[in-house]
């Protein structure tokens, strides 16, 4: 027998438990319907080619009103790094994309690793698994900046053994990654216009190269003068952590829409005008807000949604990138191991998680 108090309790439990799961069920539909509102990217369809209206009315920020931030300036105020090394042959005649792969000076291993795995693949034109034949060959740099006197000795063997590094004057730090990629950019755009795209790849991301000169070679003609990649709209300015951005740096409370950083892509038309007009704008530390976002906006380039191009965190498993194939083109956030591990399953076809 029950003590009398457990039974009151047990019939109160019963008959609340209507309420309990219409509260339950009230709170998830408030919850994915907010969360609809806060971020209209999840709810756009797959890869589709934004108006110019659309990405306006998707964007809190004022672009006409707010615009003269977005003018450039009569002088140059952003002056692009000397260049301190680069390679000493152009981008391949053949070669359809350049990739172009910011890089800390101490990462050798890194760059080794990836000259020996998807870097080898797309020069040669050969992906692994069953796709096989890319149909294209890219190229691929190393972007630098100078550290000690030391690692910049290192640096210099090794750009006079792979050919593939260029070296900016600026000082390596997260901070100035904006500088690095306006460096890579301003070579590319000198060395490579006969290329179609350049592809912005993170030292800690794999991209299905398989998959993306795929789309791009189908739908170059529709992505002329645009940068391609997973957007983001409504970002908020950060004033804290790795991501701060002081009011002084960037004065809007919101960025314009921008691709997000591990891997974005620009059609090779558009890269003289955005190099060129960094130098008439301030520019601030988050690298792809500054170039995909405001420089895009300035030169008059597109943004295209390519929601394949997730950049996933993927921590668990090498699987996705290589069993949902409409879904996934990227993934970031990966170790020296993790990326390696990635590689393996792609060349393997076989999906293994993680070790721990
Ligand atoms: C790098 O920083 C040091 C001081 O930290 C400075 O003296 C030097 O000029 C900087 N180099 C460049 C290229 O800006
Ligand atoms: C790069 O970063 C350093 C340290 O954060 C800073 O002092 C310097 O002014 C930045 N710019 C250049 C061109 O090195
Ligand atoms: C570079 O940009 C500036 C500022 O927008 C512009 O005045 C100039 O004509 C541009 N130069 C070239 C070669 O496009």
């Amino acid at each position: 027998m029950l003590p009398t108090s457990l039974r009151r309790l047990q019939r109160t439990c019963v008959t609340r438990r209507r309420e309990l799961v219409v509260g339950i069920a009230l709170c998830l539909f408030l919850y994915v319907y907010v969360d609809s509102l806060l971020s209209p990217d999840r709810y756009l369809p797959a890869s589709p080619q934004l108006s110019a209206l659309e990405l306006k009315a998707l964007s809190w920020l004022d672009l006409e009103n707010d615009g003269v931030y977005f003018k450039p300036r009569h002088t140059v105020v952003s002056p692009l790094p000397r260049l301190v090394i680069t390679p000493t042959t152009p981008c391949s005649k053949t070669s359809f994309i350049v990739a172009m792969v910011p890089s800390p000076p101490k990462d050798s291993r890194r760059r080794e690793l990836i000259r020996n795995t998807w870097a080898a693949a797309v020069r040669s034109g050969q992906w692994p698994g069953s796709e096989g034949e890319l149909g294209v060959t890219m190229d691929v740099v190393f972007v630098l900046g100078l550290t000690t006197a030391k690692e910049n000795g290192q640096v210099a063997t090794e750009a006079k053994q792979y050919n593939d590094l260029i070296v900016g004057e600026f000082n390596d730090t997260y901070r100035n990654l904006t500088l690095k990629t306006l460096t890579g950019l301003s070579w590319v755009s000198q060395h490579c216009l006969h290329t179609s795209f350049v592809v912005k790849v993170d030292q800690d991301t794999m991209v299905d190269f398989s998959r993306l000169t795929a789309f791009l070679s189908a739908h170059q003609a529709e992505l002329r003068n645009t940068v391609i990649g997973k957007l983001y709209f409504n970002s908020k300015r950060r004033e804290k952590g790795k991501w701060r951005v002081t009011p002084d740096e960037y004065p809007f409370s919101y960025y314009p829409t921008f691709a997000g950083g591990p891997c974005y892509i620009i059609s090779m038309d558009a890269v003289p005008k955005m190099v060129n007009v960094s130098r008439y704008l301030p520019s601030f530390a988050m690298e792809d807000v500054h170039v995909t976002g405001v420089l895009a906006h300035a030169a008059h380039v597109r943004q295209h949604y390519m929601q394949q191009l997730r950049n996933w965190y993927q921590k668990e498993s090498a699987c996705v990138l290589l069993a949902r194939p409409a879904f996934q083109v990227s993934l970031t956030d990966l170790s020296y191991d993790r990326l390696r591990h990635v590689w393996d399953g792609i060349t393997s076809g076989v999906c293994r998680p993680f070790p721990k």
